[in-house]
């Protein structure tokens, strides 16, 4: 079995950029669940579902390509917050796992691993992932983040925005019946507030080095 590492966190943590970094240097092939979340959310917002009918989004779950995962539609705050309200489905979550599980335990060809990173990772999809890592950083960090990020994309918001909407998110993220983001127990954890991007890649890619790397 090749290996699997989980990465989870919360909304702005650093945890995109951290797997990200860490499939490339592994030769690990790398999945965005969010992106699959926010997929559903950008097919529902364009047919006008309603947010709250689980078994109508869910059918838009099955719908969803891989090439659909790489639109910078995606990226959008607006597409995000929707992917929030539609990550409370149980149906939406049960038809979204089966991708999720696939890529991870068999990533695609040519590649010696699989990164994920998400909400679940190690507490649903993945809870025998060899190496878990929660990532997670005072809010005002994150804020700060995800506003210059939403800027660089030419976005028109107001810090005090992003401020109400990631609290928002964490909220609905950390309090739902299923699949709530919560640390898996054995996760190692990891808080970015004062972490470069490069710093918070060392301490992680070390860890990941000591667990599978054999002695
Ligand atoms: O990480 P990202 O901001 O792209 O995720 C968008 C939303 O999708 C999250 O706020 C969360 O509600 C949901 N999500 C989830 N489980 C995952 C990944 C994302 O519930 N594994």
């Amino acid at each position: 079995m090749k290996p699997v590492i989980a990465i989870d966190g919360t909304f702005a943590s650093g945890k995109g950029t951290l797997a990200k970094k860490l499939a490339a240097h592994f030769g690990y092939a790398y999945l965005d669940t969010g992106k699959l979340y926010r997929a559903v959310a950008a097919r529902a917002l364009e047919v006008g579902a309603d947010l709250s009918d689980g078994s109508a989004l869910a059918k838009l779950a099955t719908l969803i390509t891989p090439d659909e995962l790489e639109s910078p539609a995606l990226k959008s705050g607006a597409v995000g917050a929707a992917a929030s309200k539609v990550a409370v489905h149980t149906e939406v979550r049960v038809a979204l796992k089966n991708y999720q599980v696939q890529f991870a335990f068999a990533p695609p060809k040519g590649f010696a691993g699989a990164v994920l990173d998400g909400r679940d990772i190690g507490t649903v999809i993945c809870p025998d992932a060899d190496v878990k890592i929660y990532v997670d950083a005072k809010s005002e960090v994150r804020a700060d983040r995800r506003y210059n990020e939403l800027l660089s994309y030419g976005e028109d918001i107001s810090l005090a925005q992003v401020v109400a909407d990631l609290t928002e998110r964490d909220h609905r993220d950390t309090n739902r019946a299923e699949a709530p983001l919560k640390p898996a127990q054995n996760a190692h954890l990891l808080d970015t507030t004062n972490l470069s991007i490069d710093a918070a890649f060392e301490q992680a890619r070390h860890l990941i080095e000591i667990i599978l790397l054999p002695k």
